[in-house]
């Protein structure tokens, strides 16, 4: 049957279907929010900038225009990571970053995205222990969500993202995150061997698989 909007019958099925979109969005915001299994988690970098560019910022929830960002050190740190534990292990589905609003977003290139047991947490730490999800990474436009799904199933704690940018010098080869968002569900025990067996692994516990 042919309909024509216009009638008030078809203005409060509009006001409704309007209401409902809002609803979706709403809970579709909420759930993916809910999800981010990252947030507020512990964090790691091979270097920060300074203080005021924390490693902690990638994973506060902020993804404003002006909101603070995790910058390593440039100069001294030409291949920089930045590590969250996720406080045991998690099966990923994807991992967003956020890439910075007022510049630079060239400075990420040939990035790399690991995700494993092996805990990363200083430059002593081999970062290439873990497996490696996704490389060649490049954001190409300022302040968005550059979204990496996982095709295979991915099961780890830790998730490390590497700048390799093979043209760079001095604060070029900063590594720059607003936000990094990880979605998937954390603390399911999976797997039989080592340490995780039997209890759900937790902060406390180390779990290395190398
Ligand atoms: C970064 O933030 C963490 C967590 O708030 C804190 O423990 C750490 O001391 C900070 N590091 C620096 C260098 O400010
Ligand atoms: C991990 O998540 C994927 C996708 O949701 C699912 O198919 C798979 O069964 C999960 N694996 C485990 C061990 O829970
Ligand atoms: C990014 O682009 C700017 C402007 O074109 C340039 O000055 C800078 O050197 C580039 N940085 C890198 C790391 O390629
Ligand atoms: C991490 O350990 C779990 C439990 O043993 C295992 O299922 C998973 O495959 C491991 N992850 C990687 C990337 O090796």
């Amino acid at each position: 049957m042919l309909r024509r909007f216009g009638s008030s019958r078809d203005k409060s099925d509009m006001v409704g279907l309007l209401l409902l979109t809002l609803l979706v969005a709403s809970l579709q915001a909420y759930l993916s929010d809910a999800a981010n299994i990252a947030l507020r988690k512990k964090t790691y970098a091979s270097s920060i900038f300074s203080s005021s560019y924390n490693s902690s910022y990638a994973v506060d929830g902020a993804v404003s225009k002006t909101a603070a960002f995790f910058m390593s050190a440039g100069d001294v740190d030409t291949d920089p990571w930045f590590s969250v534990d996720l406080g045991g292990l998690a099966n990923i589905t994807s991992v967003s970053i956020y890439t910075r609003c007022d510049c630079c977003v060239n400075r990420t290139r040939n990035a790399e995205l690991r995700i494993g047991n092996a805990s990363i947490t200083s430059r002593e730490d081999n970062v290439n222990y873990n497996k490696m999800v996704a490389n060649g990474i490049a954001p190409d436009r300022l302040c968005s969500p550059y979204s990496i799904s996982m095709l295979t199933e991915t099961i780890g704690r830790w998730v490390t993202f590497q700048n390799h940018n093979p043209d760079c010098t001095g604060i070029e080869c900063a590594l720059q995150i607003i936000e990094l968002q990880v979605f998937g569900t954390v603390g399911k025990h999976v797997g039989t061997a080592g340490c995780c067996s039997g209890t759900l692994p937790g902060a406390a516990e180390p779990c290395m698989y190398i």
